[in-house]
């Protein structure tokens, strides 16, 4: 029988993939404290919901920046998905577009972005992190307007990489028939195995991203493309009114799945913060712990305008390739529709604030 839940998904991927595989898309930083947060933060919400309401139809589609997705629920971006399945990001593209969902493809691919949007059926962000040589970066953009990238999604919670410990005691690095596509052309695409003690993604991270980087790197990123720009990893009220002050068109709470500073709050504690500050002046988006139609119904009633699921769709690839990230994809709508039915909330405009109660 096929898996009936995402936890059953990822119990199944766990007996699949290799053991330092397995570590690298599970893990956290050091203690993993916020990585477990994710999850226990969402059991200690509660949904209050109403009855009597006429749920015969209820609808999920929405818009995303103004893009058409047929559900609020979108897939993060997340390096190195060769690991899962040989097909890597282009069965997530396939994937995504068939579940009519929205795929952000990482800088960190194991397919080139052009491969990902070749084979993709329904629309891609791209996620961007900035190289200590901007021109890379800047090839990168250009090269995901060309390849018809609808946004770029800036991620700012990594000016170095976060201690994962798992990472570090496997000597983790991608195996000799892996790299990371979208710099072939840079030499810089080559992140091999290291010996235990050392991790060859920070030892890759190290080298090539821009720790220096500042507020004035949004402006950067604007003038030098017309696409929009979303900010992923801000966590405060304070960065989250500095980054609509700068321009930036969407955000994204996050804490990156747990995997940078440990011990910062679960992202859904630190969306409401967020979305008061920003009041309505940009889209909101949060990630992080996202296992079930529920946790997706308390972080739009917090006011996000979608989340996004990023290790569930990992083990969809990996138990099953492009059907079982879809599948999974498929199984968070019915979860998701059927909590709209049973909270009395059959359209996404009908979720306000008042669905949930806050520990
Ligand atoms: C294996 C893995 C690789 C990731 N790679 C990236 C990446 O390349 N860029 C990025 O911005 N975030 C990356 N992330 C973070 C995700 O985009 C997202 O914030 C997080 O996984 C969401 O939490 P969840 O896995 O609990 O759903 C990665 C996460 C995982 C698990």
């Amino acid at each position: 029988m096929l898996p009936l839940n995402v936890s059953e998904y990822e119990g199944l991927a766990e007996s699949r993939l290799d053991h330092k595989a397995w570590d690298y898309m599970r893990g956290g930083s050091d203690d993993e404290v916020t990585l477990r947060a994710n999850r226990e933060a969402f059991v200690r919400i509660q949904l209050r919901p109403r009855v009597l309401v006429d749920v015969s139809h209820c609808d999920l589609s929405t818009t995303v920046l103004g893009t058409p997705v047929g559900m609020p629920i979108l897939i993060a971006p997340m390096g190195y998905q060769c690991l899962a399945t040989p097909e890597g990001e282009c069965a997530t593209a396939r994937a995504a577009g068939a579940a009519k969902s929205l795929m952000v493809a990482s800088t960190m691919a194991t397919r080139t972005l052009e491969e990902t949007a070749g084979v993709a059926t329904g629309p891609l962000w791209f996620q961007l992190y900035v190289y200590k040589d901007r021109s890379i970066s800047e090839q990168l953009v250009r090269r995901a307007e060309a390849a018809g990238y609808r946004a770029l999604v800036l991620t700012v919670d990594l000016p170095r990489i976060g201690r994962r410990e798992r990472d570090i005691r496997n000597g983790f690095g991608l195996p000799p028939h892996l790299h990371a596509a979208n710099f072939v052309t840079h030499g810089s695409h080559e992140m091999p195995e290291t010996e235990p003690g050392t991790s060859g993604l920070a030892a890759h991270t190290a080298a090539h991203f821009d720790e220096s980087l500042t507020w004035e790197a949004v402006a950067w990123l604007k003038s030098i493309t017309p696409l929009p720009v979303l900010l992923k990893g801000i966590l405060t009220a304070e960065d989250a009114a500095l980054a609509v002050q700068h321009g930036a068109d969407g955000l994204i709470v996050s804490n990156h799945g747990g995997r940078q500073l440990d011990t910062v709050p679960a992202s859904i504690e630190a969306l409401p913060a967020v979305t008061a500050a920003v009041a309505g002046r940009v889209e909101v988006y949060v990630d992080g712990g996202i296992r079930r139609g529920t946790d997706v119904l308390k972080a739009l009633a917090l006011g996000a305008r979608a989340v996004l699921v990023g290790r569930p769709v990992l083990w969809g690839l990996a138990v099953a390739g492009e059907a079982g990230a879809r599948d999974v994809l498929e199984l968070l709508r019915a979860e998701l529709e059927l909590a709209l039915a049973l909270a009395g909330r059959p359209t996404l405009a009908s979720i306000d604030r008042s669905l949930v109660k806050l520990p």
